[in-house]
């Protein structure tokens, strides 16, 4: 994500995620829980723009490019929206009153686990800090990043990262292969808090969490940079999805659905609603996507929006 200037506006691409693994070791005294996961960012973009206005008060204007028709509802209000609180919280730590526009070009899908929200949230921050001409180094970012959200530090960097804490703690992670996915996106979205608050009680310690965690992670990785994706599906796996799955019955037949449709490794992504396939290459992924979306499903269950996509 780097912000180029186009005219007198400053624009930047914001990319989704996907959650390739996703381990929880336990809860914290602030509530939050201590995670594992590997995120990769992957080619579905949002586009901010921004354009200084002295005289205007700070807005948001959102372009919906999402099959979502309540998707602008979603992003929250003037308040609560993570692009608007990033850049106010940017301009207090920079002594700045912001004025003037943001534009969202929205194609992340919303409440799917994809991280939309944290990466347009980093987005503003690299863009503000560009264009206020802060030159603020990542590490002076990065706090604000872990305030607004659990997701959004991962956004400041350019690449996959195991992330740990409540998933604001990074590690760059290289010499991955080109993965290539198919998406499916149910009409119903998923609350992260919901989701996290169905987790099923465990007897095992966290250190021995830990300790499977870390192994399961080792191999993962270890596949992948040997470039047998095939092999680091069996690895691919998501704790979050028996307790989203009560939430929302659909989860167990996208599940059925995805294991009969030749991929490599699938599974739901950050706490979903999004559910993900790892496909063998560009072109089984698309046309997988073809196939899931001229399928007829009964009893009123909608595979939702459904493409194809890969790492970036
Ligand atoms: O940080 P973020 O706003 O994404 O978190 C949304 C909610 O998800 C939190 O309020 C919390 O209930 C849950 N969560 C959690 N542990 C994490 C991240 C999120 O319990 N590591």
């Amino acid at each position: 994500m780097f912000p180029r200037k186009v005219g007198d506006a400053w624009e930047i691409q914001a990319p989704a995620k996907l959650n390739l693994c996703l381990e929880v070791l336990g809860r914290r005294d602030d509530g939050f829980h201590s995670l594992q996961t590997l995120m990769v960012p992957v080619r579905v973009y949002d586009q901010l723009r921004y354009r200084s206005a002295p005289a205007r008060e700070l807005e948001l204007r959102v372009r919906n490019l999402l099959p979502q028709p309540q998707a602008a509802n979603l992003l929250g209000s003037n308040d609560n929206n993570l692009i608007l609180r990033a850049a106010r919280m940017l301009g207090t730590k920079a002594e700045i009153l912001p004025k003037g526009t943001f534009e969202l070009i929205k194609r992340i899908p919303i409440q799917a686990g994809m991280g939309g929200g944290s990466s347009d949230a980093a987005a503003a921050l690299l863009l503000m800090n560009k264009a206020w001409n802060l030159n603020y180094p990542l590490k002076q970012l990065a706090p604000l990043a872990a305030e607004l959200g659990s997701d959004v530090p991962f956004f400041l960097g350019h690449g996959a990262a195991v992330c740990r804490g409540r998933g604001e703690l990074i590690e760059p992670i290289d010499r991955l292969p080109k993965m290539h996915f198919v998406v499916a996106k149910p009409p119903q979205g998923s609350s992260t808090a919901e989701v996290f608050g169905c987790l099923p009680s465990t007897d095992q310690s966290i250190t021995a969490r830990e300790s499977l965690a870390n192994r399961s992670l080792h191999h993962l990785v270890q596949s992948l940079q040997l470039g047998t994706v095939a092999q680091a599906g069996r690895w691919m796996t998501n704790r979050l999805e028996d307790g989203a799955a009560q939430l929302a019955p659909w989860l167990t037949r996208l599940r059925e659905l995805f294991a009969g449709i030749g991929c490599l490794a699938h599974f739901m992504t950050g706490s979903g609603s999004a559910y993900v396939g790892v496909m063998r290459s560009a072109h089984h992924a698309r046309h997988t996507a073809q196939r899931l979306r001229n399928l007829k499903t009964e009893n009123g269950f909608e595979v939702g929006h459904v493409f194809a996509t890969s790492s970036c």
